[in-house]
């Protein structure tokens, strides 16, 4: 469809205290989104296998977040709203530091999560294919409905 489309897979050593093993979706707008499935294991070559593509269930469902994605500041205004899609009833609001390469940066990004979101916690060393997240907030509340009008 529109925008660009792409799907990875990849395989990283990281803390096993850090790793969630299953489905989550972010949304940061209608464009923006990310959905990912994760299986850890702790043993020699037990990453030898292939994990199942993830869902990609992108129907509205009546939850809306604060949304941004600010490169190079640890803040986030959050000004835009986010729709939500699926199973994402969470807000989430994620800022810290990310490595690619030898390139390391400020980020923040807010939007809506999939519950399973909220067990990345601050101080959370997360890889996610060529970059390196270091979470130096990690926030996760239920997400408001889409009000009809202003209050
Ligand atoms: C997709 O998400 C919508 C909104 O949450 C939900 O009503 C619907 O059942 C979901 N569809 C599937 C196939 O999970």
């Amino acid at each position: 469809s529109e925008g660009h489309h792409s799907v990875n897979s990849y395989k990283a050593c990281m803390k096993f205290s850090d790793c969630y093993s299953g489905f989550v979706s972010t949304t940061m707008g209608p464009k923006d989104y990310m959905v990912s499935n994760t299986h850890c294991c702790q043993s020699d070559g037990c990453n030898q296998g292939s994990v199942p593509p993830p869902q990609n269930n992108r129907t509205e469902n009546g939850l809306q977040c604060p949304a941004c994605i600010v490169p190079f500041q640890e803040t986030c205004p959050g000004t835009q709203a986010a729709r939500c899609v699926g199973q994402e009833t969470h807000c989430i609001y994620f800022a810290g530091r990310v490595q690619a390469g030898i390139i390391n940066t400020r980020f923040a990004t807010r939007g809506c999560a999939t519950e399973s979101a909220c067990n990345t916690k601050p101080g959370a060393e997360v890889p996610s294919a060529s970059y390196l997240y270091f979470l130096r907030r990690a926030d996760c509340l239920p997400a408001p409905q889409i009000s009809g009008r202003g209050e």
